[in-house]
């Protein structure tokens, strides 16, 4: 019997859903992130991940968008040592497993209370990994982490769940709390009112589960965008996961769809990591 988490909210609930995609891209027989710690998490834990109806499409983005947002890190944290990552709505990833970090990195994992209590019921603790309870709406969290180390920080599947009045007031609280760094996160460009429909009537419930929790925030096209939120950010790469060479792991079918998506750029950006300094 796994642990209960029966009072979980969907929102906290989202992050079975990329454990999952993360379990199963692990026993593909072509792995994109092969993380076989994901389905250990999910094997302890008492809920019905099979239900979620999770497609190929979902697996493979979940499994590339976490294998390129991890490489980002393994770069910043070469060229800095002594850098802090930052996990923003880190739900049950254990990225820094993946990504072994210089032994002098610190690790935030910030997410919801309930959530930090079951992750870290659920992932092995190791030195210099932290677990940060508390809302990223409410700036409180940034307490407990330094200022002045080089900061990476990452939101990997987050930012569908803030309205966009929390994603610049979050953005604004990071530049202001840390000296220098990095922010990267996962993108679907403009939201249009083809793709929520498209969400909404799905079949599958983890369609349901992710369009009950959308913020109606409608993302925005041009990467640049961001910097008018905030003048302290710069970008410094749109990467589309459709020109990733890790699509070649892809099934048939998908290979072929997404390699297409990716001459057409409206299409390209709908699964694009964006990644800015400050
Ligand atoms: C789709 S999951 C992604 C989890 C993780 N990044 C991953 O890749 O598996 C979204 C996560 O964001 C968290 N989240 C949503 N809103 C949040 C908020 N206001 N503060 C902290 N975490 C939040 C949820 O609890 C959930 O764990």
């Amino acid at each position: 019997m796994g642990i209960d988490v029966g009072g979980f909210t969907p929102l906290e609930e989202t992050a079975f859903l990329t454990l999952y995609a993360r379990a199963l891209d692990s026993r593909a027989p072509r792995p994109i992130l092969g993380d076989g710690g994901a389905d250990r998490v999910a094997a302890g834990i008492d809920y019905d991940f099979a239900g979620l109806g999770l497609v190929s499409s979902v697996i493979c983005q979940t499994a590339l968008r976490t294998k390129m947002l991890d490489d980002g890190v393994r770069m910043f944290t070469a060229a800095h040592p002594d850098a802090v990552v930052v996990d923003l709505g880190a739900g049950l990833d254990d990225g820094m497993t993946r990504v072994e970090p210089p032994p002098a990195v610190d690790w935030y994992s910030v997410d919801l209370p309930p959530v930090i209590a079951l992750r870290d019921m659920v992932l092995p603790g190791r030195a210099r990994a932290h677990s940060v309870p508390g809302s990223l709406t409410d700036e409180r969290w940034l307490d407990v982490i330094p200022t002045e180390r080089p900061a990476m920080l990452i939101a990997n599947g987050l930012l569908a769940f803030l309205n966009e009045q929390e994603i610049i007031s979050l953005f604004r609280q990071v530049t202001g709390h840390f000296q220098a760094g990095e922010l990267a996160f996962n993108d679907y460009g403009r939201i249009g009112w083809v793709s929520r429909t498209a969400v909404k009537l799905a079949p599958q419930r983890m369609f349901k589960a992710v369009s009950d929790q959308w913020s109606g925030y409608p993302g925005f096209k041009d990467a640049h965008w961001p910097e008018v939120w905030n003048p302290r950010l710069k970008l410094v790469e749109e990467t589309s996961l459709a020109h990733a060479p890790e699509v070649e792991l892809f099934p048939t079918w998908l290979r072929v769809a997404t390699r297409f998506s990716g001459h057409i750029p409206s299409m390209a950006r709908k699964a694009r990591i964006l990644r800015y300094s400050f």
